[in-house]
């Protein structure tokens, strides 16, 4: 990527960035990253980072939905300084900790379900994904896992293979596990059975729940697992019918297949409740939580049915660093800073903001085609026409970029690359959210009137 190029569509000064971009690109391999914006960050607070050259910019990403609680609160950082200054980690493989114990508690108690649950950690979604596909299997005796069309769930061996967002092609280049099933997932605005979901959700649930009932008997007998995204994140936050979701849980259930939550984006308060399956009233049976959990420090967990957990083999949970220390007082000072903040009603409060004030900006934007928002998941999604909801990369990416030009982190993902990707600090205060507002409304302008170059494009990669 040429970024020296690129700067010169920016009238922010992104020397010392660009000098670190150069150097990444020598030393670090290109499959590490998405590429948006000449930006090497240096230090972050709150709702707010900056740049290398000390550019400042409010997080409308928090680094993939991790900072929910902000960057550097103050707590968490406090729990990991006195951790880490006292003890970093001991293997928990060999011997017990208190520290992986109460997590464990604290997480069994703010998941939904009354029976017996237990919590298995690990370091990221990817391997979190993993941990709950093999005891799934083990649990059941089955391979095959009925996973979803454009979900993401990560980069480890088993998370890839069960991610329907990258290609069978691509993914056949590094072995993936064939014990997978893919479904379509019922997205209400878009679908292969044409059905207006918004206008009709029952249709689209049936239909959704008709493909895979054909699925479930084709394989019956051996299907260990539903792995399911209760709104599809990378998908481009796409959030299925309540019906859908009842339905298959249902069906799980009568043929005795395991429900796995795939939490890793969408919960610790982000929807507005701790996870996004309590807005369908559905049960899992194991969730799987990460990024947002360790308040800024990698742990993943598996939470869940004990039975379940319990069904896998020793040692095949365990890693040197699981249950680390650091990470697990971080992640205890996270879960206490959610509560006692209240981030989840923070949530609920400033999304319903957001989708208001972008259904007003829809009657001025024709390319604003969809707005779809749980609490601060949210995704916009943005169209060339918005009778035949074509998709508009183009146009998104131009978005993206006036509003990092004028100082707000605003991606773009989706499984067309075309959704505004709406995900701020679930505690930012008032005064950042309103000069975020008036950015992004600038933005569109900017978008909209053509001040921002064609010439940009070809080097945004984004999703
Ligand atoms: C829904 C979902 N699952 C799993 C993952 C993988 O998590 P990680 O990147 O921490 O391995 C991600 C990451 O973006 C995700 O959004």
């Amino acid at each position: 990527m040429d970024w020296k190029t690129l700067g010169k569509f920016t009238k922010k000064s992104i020397v010392k960035s660009c000098e670190i971009i150069e150097r990444d690109e020598r030393f670090i391999p290109q499959a590490v990253s998405i590429k948006y914006f000449p930006m090497a960050i240096e230090r972050a607070e709150g709702s707010l980072v900056w740049d290398a050259d000390g550019n400042r910019y409010i997080d409308f990403l928090t680094s993939a939905a991790v900072y929910n609680a902000g960057h550097c609160h103050p707590a968490i950082v406090e729990a990991v300084r006195a951790q880490v200054g006292k003890l970093q980690n001991y293997t928990v493989v060999y011997f017990y900790n208190d520290r992986q114990v109460r997590l464990a508690e604290l997480l069994t108690e703010i998941t939904p379900g009354i029976f017996q649950k237990k919590a298995a950690f690990a370091f990221s979604g990817s391997d979190g994904v993993d941990s709950a596909v093999r005891a799934a299997r083990s649990f059941t005796g089955r391979k095959q896992i009925l996973s979803f069309k454009d979900s993401y769930h990560g980069m480890t061996t088993v998370a890839l293979s069960v991610t329907g967002i990258v290609g069978q092609e691509v993914k056949d280049r590094v072995c993936p596990d064939r014990n997978v099933i893919f479904a379509e997932y019922p997205d209400s605005y878009r679908n292969s059975w044409g059905i207006d979901g918004y206008a009709d959700p029952s249709a689209l649930s049936r239909a959704a729940m008709e493909a895979i009932e054909t699925l479930l008997v084709k394989h019956r007998g051996d299907i260990a697992a539903v792995l399911i995204e209760p709104a599809q994140g990378d998908g481009g936050m796409i959030f299925p019918p309540k019906e859908f979701m009842q339905m298959l849980r249902k069906a799980t259930e009568r043929e005795g297949i395991v429900f796995i939550d795939e939490e890793v984006q969408t919960g610790m308060g982000r929807s507005g409740k701790w996870w996004a399956i309590e807005h369908f009233d559905v049960v899992p049976d194991l969730i799987v939580s990460a990024k947002a959990l360790g308040g800024g420090m990698p742990i993943s967990a598996i939470v869940g049915r004990a039975d379940i957990l319990d069904s896998v083999p020793v040692p095949l949970l365990a890693y040197t660093h699981t249950g680390h220390s650091v990470t697990c007082a971080s992640a205890e000072a996270t879960i206490g800073v959610i509560k006692d903040e209240q981030l989840a009603e923070k949530a609920e409060e400033k999304g319903r903001r957001l989708a208001e004030w972008f259904r007003e900006r829809a009657k001025q934007y024709p390319f604003i085609g969809d707005i779809r928002q749980k609490g601060l998941l949210m995704g916009v999604e943005i169209v060339s026409d918005r009778k035949k909801k074509k998709p508009d990369k183009a146009m998104a990416l131009k978005i993206s970029w006036a509003a990092w030009e004028r100082g707000l982190i605003l991606i773009t993902f989706g499984k067309d690359g075309n959704v505004l990707r709406v995900a701020p600090p679930l505690n930012i205060p008032e005064e950042l959210f309103q000069e975020a507002l008036e950015i992004m409304n600038a933005a569109l302008e900017d978008a909209a009137s053509g001040r921002v170059s064609d010439d940009i494009l070809p080097h945004l990669k984004g999703w």
